[in-house]
């Protein structure tokens, strides 16, 4: 495979209460919080089996969707970025994690009128590519290109109107590789990269994290896993029915770095 893996090495993490059953939802579906706690569990535990430091951090009853740990934050480049949320009832959240990594990293933060949640950022090899969505507006990305420039890291935007984050619609596994929906897949974004089209019947599959050579899937997407398999990818793949009825995915359950 070629050219190199993503390198993650930690991942901080924040299970879910009883709380998360009024965790913001376009799925009608209703949530078990029970059932959410034990499937985030053996998230760490494939988590663990990747190669991740995972980090939990204390239950937030107060905000039902913080467990969705990537989108209040960012770090990158060995600096942390404190989000502001799009969302509403999720506003408390940034503030939540800030202290921790304000004591671990250089960090900056995301001010009004800017919005910014981490599910609209992509990682590539040579920038970020972040959705301009519901949740993250033009200031918020502006303000993220600016904090993140003195670093040299290069920040752009591409607007997202048909999915809740950029992410879920596409995310980069690493060894040039991107998973997509077929409405991101010939994005010009996207040229120079090799683009594993998701079928629409495995559409929580295109939200995948990639460390090394591991890709982290939600469990029950065969031919997603096959079509990673056949480039050489191993693929874990862990239950999220819980999380995916709170429009979650697979990376929103972790701020990796
Ligand atoms: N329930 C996840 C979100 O709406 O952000």
């Amino acid at each position: 495979m070629t050219p190199g893996p993503n390198t993650y090495t930690h991942a901080l993490v924040r299970p879910p209460g009883d709380s998360f059953a009024q965790a913001i939802s376009s799925t009608r579906a209703k949530i078990d919080p029970a059932r959410a706690r034990r499937q985030h569990a053996a998230y760490c535990d494939v988590l663990r089996a990747a190669g991740f430091q995972v980090e939990a951090l204390p239950v937030s009853e107060a905000l039902p969707d913080s467990c969705f740990m990537q989108d209040p934050a960012l770090v990158v480049a060995g600096q942390a970025v404190v989000c502001r949320m799009g969302a509403t009832s999720r506003a408390g959240e940034p503030a939540l994690v800030a202290e921790w990594l304000r004591a671990r990293f250089p960090t900056t933060a995301i001010a009004a009128p800017g919005t910014l949640e981490g599910g609209d950022i992509l990682l590539l090899p040579d920038r970020l590519l972040v959705g301009e969505s519901a949740r993250t507006n033009a200031a918020g990305i502006r303000q993220l290109a600016a904090q993140l420039a003195p670093a040299g890291v290069k920040v752009s935007g591409t607007p997202v109107t048909k999915y809740l984050h950029l992410l879920t619609a596409v995310t980069y596994v690493g060894h040039n590789t991107l998973l997509a929906l077929a409405d991101y897949a010939s994005h010009p974004e996207f040229s120079g990269y090799e683009v594993i089209v998701v079928p629409p019947e495995e559409a929580h599959a295109a939200d995948a994290l990639g460390t090394g050579d591991h890709v982290i899937l939600p469990e029950g997407h065969p031919k997603t896993t096959a079509a990673l398999q056949a480039r050489g990818f191993k693929v874990l793949a862990t239950p999220m029915s819980e999380f995916g009825a709170a429009d979650g995915g697979i990376t929103c359950l972790a701020l990796v770095w």
